[in-house]
């Protein structure tokens, strides 16, 4: 069986700031196979890389990003809540992050490039043009085979599936999601490439169940080595997780 890839949950983000360039340069010098990263659009429509809806928790600003231009998130600290050692740290753009991150997308030799998971955050029922707006910084820097696009929202999935649809989707759900969102027809309109649960709803069955429908299996958040064996064991196809130096010594 394949091992699992590894990618490092906004970074290493048990150890770095999350969703800054720190945490994945971090992920890579740890041995993650990739990375995963949220992305929301600022008022003035650049993609940038961050989790919440504010920047409260993760900086030392307060506001909402949809409020703020990409000139403002720029003066943030995104570091220091963190640790005092990862001062300067910034919120970077998604451009930022593919540029920052070239020799890993386009590595020389036989050393395994970067997957980037990028997660569309957004509940939007109409879209804010984050769907378009990130599917034209990956094209622009012509990374479409090494990015895996997920997200909580259908709608999300299936804006980005007509947008462009040979760069591959992952359903994000867990148990609390609401089943009108997770079930077939969702599914049916995201036509994704592969579910991404939440570790504990993944057992023996479900991966039959996928196995089935040809859809691979990325699972989130992974830290703990003997859940990281058993899901290895089970064949998902990529674990997420904020100790990607923990997992990979898990699976060794
Ligand atoms: O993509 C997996 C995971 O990131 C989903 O949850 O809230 O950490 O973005 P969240
Ligand atoms: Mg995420």
């Amino acid at each position: 069986m394949t091992p699992p890839l590894i990618l490092a949950h906004r970074g290493a983000s048990a150890y770095a700031p999350e969703n800054t360039i720190a945490a994945f340069r971090l992920a890579h010098e740890l041995g993650a196979d990739g990375i995963e990263l949220d992305v929301q659009l600022t008022r003035d429509k650049i993609p940038i890389v961050i989790h919440d809806d504010t920047v409260d928790r993760t900086t030392d600003g307060t506001g909402r990003v949809s409020e703020l231009t990409v000139g403002e998130i720029a003066q943030l600290d995104a570091g220091t809540w963190k640790t005092e050692d990862y001062r300067g740290e910034k919120i970077p753009t998604l451009a930022q992050v593919f540029e920052e991150l070239s020799d890993w997308l386009n590595p020389m030799g036989r050393v395994r490039p970067c997957l980037i998971n990028v997660e569309l955050k957004t509940e939007r029922v109409r879209t804010d043009g984050l769907e378009q707006q990130t599917l034209n910084a990956i094209s622009r820097y012509a990374i479409q085979h090494r990015i895996l696009l997920s997200s909580f929202s259908p709608l999300a999935l299936h804006r980005a599936k007509k947008i462009n649809p040979r760069i591959p989707r992952g359903f994000l759900y867990d148990q609390t999601m609401p089943f009108y969102l997770r079930n077939a027809l969702p599914r049916y309109w995201t036509a994704p490439q592969a579910m991404h649960p939440e570790y504990t709803m993944i057992d023996a069955r479900y991966m039959e169940w996928a196995r089935q429908k040809k859809l691979l299996v990325n699972t989130w958040t992974v830290d703990d080595p003997d859940q990281a064996r058993r899901l290895a064991q089970l064949g998902v196809n990529a674990i997420i997780t904020n100790k990607p130096d923990v997992i990979r010594g898990a699976l060794k």
